[in-house]
């Protein structure tokens, strides 16, 4: 193979990469939107299972979006990666707060188990925040 020729195919397979990285954090974060949604719909109806059930469904993509901070690098925006750290803390308060919405719930505390998904919501802006200031 030619010099040429093989930069072009590794130029081509880094803007593949690129390509794939970005579509699946678009993909996976309006997922967590939609959880997100779907839980405060439970939350608004007084529906426990169904809180329940979505607080779990949104841990588990978090998890694994959020689970590997080489991933986490880099799928963040460019000039971005050096805040990787701040943004994975804002990933364990996801699961720490899916813990407690899990505990509250079984004992009926809707008060607890609501504000711990307001501070979802909070952590999930804080990434945000972080990325786009
Ligand atoms: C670790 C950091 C981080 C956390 C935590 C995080 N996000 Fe994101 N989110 C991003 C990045 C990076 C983007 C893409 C860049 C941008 O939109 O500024 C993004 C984009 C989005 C988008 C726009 C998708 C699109 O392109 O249409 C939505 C919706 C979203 N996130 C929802 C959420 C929700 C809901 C949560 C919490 C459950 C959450 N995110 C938590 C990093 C994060």
């Amino acid at each position: 193979m030619s010099k040429k020729v093989l930069i072009g195919v590794t130029a081509l397979t880094l803007t593949m990469n690129a390509f794939a990285i970005e579509y699946s954090l678009k993909d996976n974060m309006l997922k967590l939107n939609s959880y997100m949604i779907q839980m405060q719909a439970a939350f608004i109806e007084g529906d426990k299972d169904k809180a329940v059930r979505t607080a779990n469904a949104l841990n588990g993509e978090a998890k694994m979006l959020f689970g590997d901070e080489k991933l986490m690098a880099a799928l963040l925006p460019k000039g971005k990666e050096n805040k990787v750290r701040i943004a994975m803390m804002s990933s364990r308060t996801i699961d720490d707060n899916v813990i407690i919405i899990n505990a509250s719930m079984n004992t009926a505390h809707w008060e607890t188990a609501q504000n711990a998904y307001l501070d979802i919501q909070k952590a999930c802006m804080r990434c945000h925040t972080l990325i786009r200031d």
